[in-house]
């Protein structure tokens, strides 16, 4: 069942049936200030960190789900209603709510009034704005009460949701007109507050919950709606929150609107007041008045839409499937930009308090925005760098605010530092700057070790020799891309870490997959090498690759796939002789993407067994049959039910590994097969079971052995969205961006005679057309050049801006 429809054209979803199976949910803000939104004005704001900055509170196991957030109330006679119907439920004659880039916009109605909620974080600006557009389409009068309201939350989201015995009594506000100043904690070591305004005057305001919903009132009924009017309180502790009351007399089809703001204004600590307990509100007054007309406010929209369409106009694609075109040119790189922004730190699936940045995460994520956004990708390969060990080993967090590694963490996740050679590789092959090795990054955040980039990059590649175990296998110290196969932890204790709990990292336990990466992004170190002329080093480590994919055939491969582990004892995982878990999804894709046993037949064998024994109509498992039982020696992996997350869930990450390698192996018909299992477009229509938003993936959909088969969840922050980006438009479009130029190799449907993509390249839009006349599923035969015959292979860098490229397969 479909809950709403795509509007390609302006590049929104729009959802039109408000009981949503999950809150359907959307990202506003670029840069600093943001906010998550559901499709019913559910979610929060907060400025830079979900943790330390938040500025309005979100409880995450509330019933009824989702009433936290920035609802518009209408009281109209004695029916009360919001236009995104929560929190009330009031039921709705009209409701659609349009997410776009950027923004939303909720309309509902209800008894002939209309009201319209248009919400979005201006580019520039720290703050979250609405306008409320209320309409009475009746043929007489009406006279109603409008209220806008949020609950801050005490700054430290952590602290707020558990240190009750303090916050109860820290609370403090200030008002001016229509503008509610939160300014807890201002008075002490903070130098900033958030401010709450509307641009025209109110009637009546709340600051203090207690006053707006009543003591034992709800988001369902509050006291200020029922009453009309809210109490003009001033919050002192307790739960500050921010209400404007408008009283409105609308004549037959007459519109009111108001614009309010959620701001958050840092002021310069000598000018924090401007006298005793007086905040100095003058950063607040400039940046109300940007905001003040409805002018300010479309033009604040335009370049917001200006900016999205411009990032998004260097990858284009028009094929004969819509829902192809409208993931790759919207709403997958939309998500790519959204990981960018939040790692995994704030969703409806993250709280926002928990994880910083992931090393592995983060490099992971490059590879799917670096082509939008590339100085951005380059700070950010420089901060990850900056926290690697000067063994080469990696920090598996870090803090956005601070940048600095995460200790509690610690490392020894044995796959993070090669991550850091993918993205650097990513990098360079699509921006040509190979300056970016020379510059010179922190080891360990610290200043006196640093040493140029490609000395990190050594070191990555070093680490995994030098942590080599009995096989001659890498190590998986804590965990490698598995956060959740813990061979070296042991734990038997609830609570503890799964992933920092153990002795040691492990002398014995062995990684398939790292030895898979090691080939494929151990190569491309080689690469880089031998392009910097550096060429007895480069030959050194081409041997190193090699003698690994030795390694792998022959202690890495079971018979008919390739194995996944061994664990401490040295007893291998994922192998036919396993009672459980005989087969894994990883080394599967990373072992076939680095080429290994590409000419020999392994690959096709591991493939086949992959159809056979992990596929299923929602996408790949990741390994099969699923862990009945906790297993010590194997760790987190086995405490999920049957099904579930990384036992043998539909693990959406790595799927594309696998549709990678199909499209490696030329199989064009099954690598689409596959992308269409998990790609969200085209699971709208089964809405009902799949849950999560059709125009977001998901990391996670219930495995076979699930009792809920085909159930998405957390969606948004996964690194699928990177990755399926790649592999659409690499493995299956074949748009390769290289050292040298453009490479365009499809791997494609046999049916598809035909597309063209639009590819800015080192600033060059090339306009590729893509003809297939002989209806294969891989091989170019020809490739013209702005009308001219070139050799098969990559197109060179120009000076141009237009190319023009015609592509013949066959
Ligand atoms: C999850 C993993 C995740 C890890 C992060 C585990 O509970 O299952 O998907 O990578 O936590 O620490
Ligand atoms: C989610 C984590 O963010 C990622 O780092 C990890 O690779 C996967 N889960 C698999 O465990």
């Amino acid at each position: 069942m479909k809950f709403g429809h795509f509007d390609d054209l302006n590049k929104e979803y729009v959802i039109e049936k408000y009981e949503t199976p999950l809150p359907w949910i959307n990202y506003l803000g670029s840069d600093s200030f943001f906010t998550l939104l559901s499709n019913t004005a559910g979610g929060y704001a907060f400025y830079k960190d979900a943790r330390l900055r938040r500025i309005t509170r979100y409880r995450y196991n509330n019933l009824p789900l989702d009433q936290d957030g920035f609802h518009i109330y209408v009281k109209d006679g004695d029916t009360i209603w919001n236009p995104g119907w929560q929190p009330v439920q009031t039921a709705l004659d009209h409701y659609e709510c349009r997410h776009g880039l950027g923004y939303s916009v909720i309309t509902g109605k209800k008894n002939d009034i209309l009201v319209k909620q248009e919400l979005y974080v201006p580019k520039y600006d720290n703050i979250l704005l609405q306008r409320v557009t209320v309409n009475n389409t009746a043929d007489t009068a009406k006279e109603i009460d409008l209220f806008s309201f949020v609950e801050f939350c005490l700054w430290d989201a952590m602290d707020d949701s558990s240190n009750f015995q303090r916050n109860y009594s820290t609370g403090e506000v200030e008002v001016e007109g229509s503008a509610i100043y939160h300014k807890t904690e201002y008075r002490e070591r903070r130098n900033h507050y958030a401010v709450f305004y509307a641009n025209k005057p109110v009637d009546s305001f709340d600051t203090s919950r207690d006053s707006f919903m009543g003591v034992y009132g709800s988001p369902k009924a509050p006291a200020a709606v029922v009453n009309g009017k809210c109490g003009n309180s001033i919050a002192h502790g307790w739960q500050p929150v921010g209400a404007h009351h408008f009283h409105l007399n609308l004549k037959a089809g007459e519109t009111y609107s108001v614009i309010i703001g959620l701001g958050y204004v840092e002021v310069p600590v000598e000018e924090k007041f401007i006298a005793p307990s007086v905040i100095n509100k003058s950063y607040a007054h400039a940046l109300m008045n940007k905001y003040i007309t409805d002018e300010q406010f479309d033009t604040g929209m335009t370049e917001l839409r200006k900016f999205w369409n411009e990032l998004l106009s260097g990858f284009e694609v028009k094929t004969e499937n819509e829902n192809v075109n409208r993931m790759v040119n919207i709403w997958n790189a939309y998500q790519c930009m959204v990981t960018f922004n939040m790692s995994r730190s704030a969703s409806y699936y993250e709280s926002g308090i928990g994880r910083g940045m992931g090393f592995r995460d983060s490099c992971q994520d490059l590879l799917g925005f670096v082509h939008m956004i590339p100085e951005r990708a380059r700070e950010r390969i420089l901060d990850i760098a900056a926290t690697q060990k000067e063994d080469g080993g990696a920090y598996h967090q870090y803090q956005p605010l601070t940048k600095k590694g995460n200790s509690d963490i610690g490392g020894g996740f044995n796959d993070d530092p090669l991550w850091l050679i993918a993205c650097t590789d990513a990098y360079i092959r699509e921006t040509g700057d190979w300056a970016i090795l020379d510059e010179i990054v922190d080891f360990d955040n610290n200043h006196e070790k640093a040493a140029p980039l490609l000395e990190h990059l050594r070191r990555s590649f070093n680490y995994t020799l030098n942590n080599l175990g009995p096989n001659k296998l890498p190590l998986i110290g804590r965990a490698d891309w598995n956060d959740c196969l813990n061979l070296n932890c042991f734990s038997e204790h609830p609570g503890e870490s799964f992933q920092i709990t153990g002795p040691s990292e492990g002398p014995v336990a062995e990684s398939v997959f790292i030895a898979g990466m090691f080939v494929k992004y151990g190569r491309e170190y080689a690469n880089i090498l031998k392009h910097l002329g550096i060429a007895e080093e480069a030959e050194k480590a081409y041997k190193a690759v090699d003698q690994m994919t030795e390694t792998v055939l022959d202690k890495g491969w079971d018979g008919e796939w390739f194995l996944r582990a061994y664990d401490a004892f040295g007893q291998k995982i994922g192998s036919e002789e396993c009672e459980e878990g005989k087969i894994f999804i990883e080394p599967q894709g990373m072992c076939i993407m680095a080429g290994i046993g590409i000419e020999t037949g392994h690959a096709q064998k591991a493939l086949d067994a992959v159809k056979e024994r992990l596929d299923t109509k929602y996408g790949i498992v990741l390994l099969n049959p699923a862990y009945t039982k906790y297993r010590l020696n194997l760790g987190e992996i086995s405490s999920y039910p049957p099904g579930y997350k990384e036992n043998a869930g539909i693990f959406c990450h790595n799927n594309p590994w696998i549709i990678f390698a199909e499209s490696i192996m030329g199989h064009g018909d099954r690598a689409f097969e596959l992308y269409k299992k998990t790609c969200p477009a085209f699971l709208e229509e089964i809405s009902e079971i799949h849950r999560t938003e059709p125009y977001a993936y998901c990391q996670m959909v219930a495995g076979k052995d699930a009792p809920t088969f085909g159930e998405g969840k957390n969606s948004w922050l996964t690194g699928t969205a990177a990755w399926t980006f790649t592999v659409l438009t690499e493995g299956i479009l074949g748009i390769q961006p290289d050292y040298d130029g453009l490479t365009v190799d499809p791997c494609i449907p046999h049916t598809v005679k035909h597309f063209t993509v639009n590819r800015l390249f080192r600033n060059t839009m090339y306009h590729i057309t893509v003809n297939n006349p002989d209806g294969v599923q891989k091989g170019v035969k020809a490739i013209k050049v702005n009308g001219s015959d070139v050799p098969v292979g990559p197109i060179p860098v120009t000076d141009r801006k237009e190319v023009t490229v015609e592509v013949t397969m066959g």
